[in-house]
């Protein structure tokens, strides 16, 4: 194979790998996770609305929000692997894994997606 071959070969990896997004078995367990550990403080929807939510200080952030979706995976990881200093929110590094961390991850930004934007649609003329 001539070498600019090898080459588009690994652009195309590159590529590929860059688009990665969850799988459907991931975005699972992250659900499960999620549930079992996040949404007594952080909602059913990531709203910030959990039972226990009324008694934090301070609150659970809205993660269906503008201001937590701007927010780069690496620093929301960060948060979740180390938790926030003086907050309720703490580490879950010896708790869940990496991988189940980036589940985790997934599903909370797919509650983004799935839920309804607060905004109106732009005019599409
Ligand atoms: C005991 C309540 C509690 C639990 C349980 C909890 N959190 Fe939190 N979490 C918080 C609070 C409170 C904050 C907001 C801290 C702040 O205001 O900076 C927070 C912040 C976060 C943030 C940062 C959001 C942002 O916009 O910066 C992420 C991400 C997060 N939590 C993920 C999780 C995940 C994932 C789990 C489950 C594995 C979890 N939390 C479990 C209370 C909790």
């Amino acid at each position: 194979m001539p070498v600019s071959g090898i080459i588009w070969i690994l652009i195309a990896l590159i590529s590929w790998s860059q688009a990665w997004s969850a799988t459907p078995e991931e975005l699972e367990q992250g659900r499960t996770i999620y549930e079992r550990h996040c949404a007594d403080c952080h909602g059913m929807d990531g709203r910030g609305d959990g039972t226990l939510a009324a008694s934090l200080s301070p609150r659970p952030g809205n993660f269906v929000s503008a201001q937590t979706s701007a927010k780069s995976d690496q620093d929301l990881l960060k948060v979740i692997a180390k938790g926030r200093p003086r907050t309720a929110m703490q580490g879950w590094n010896d708790r869940l894994s990496e991988k189940e961390q980036l589940a985790t991850l997934a599903y909370i930004r797919s509650l983004v997606r799935f839920s309804r934007s607060a905004t109106p649609p732009p005019p599409t003329r």
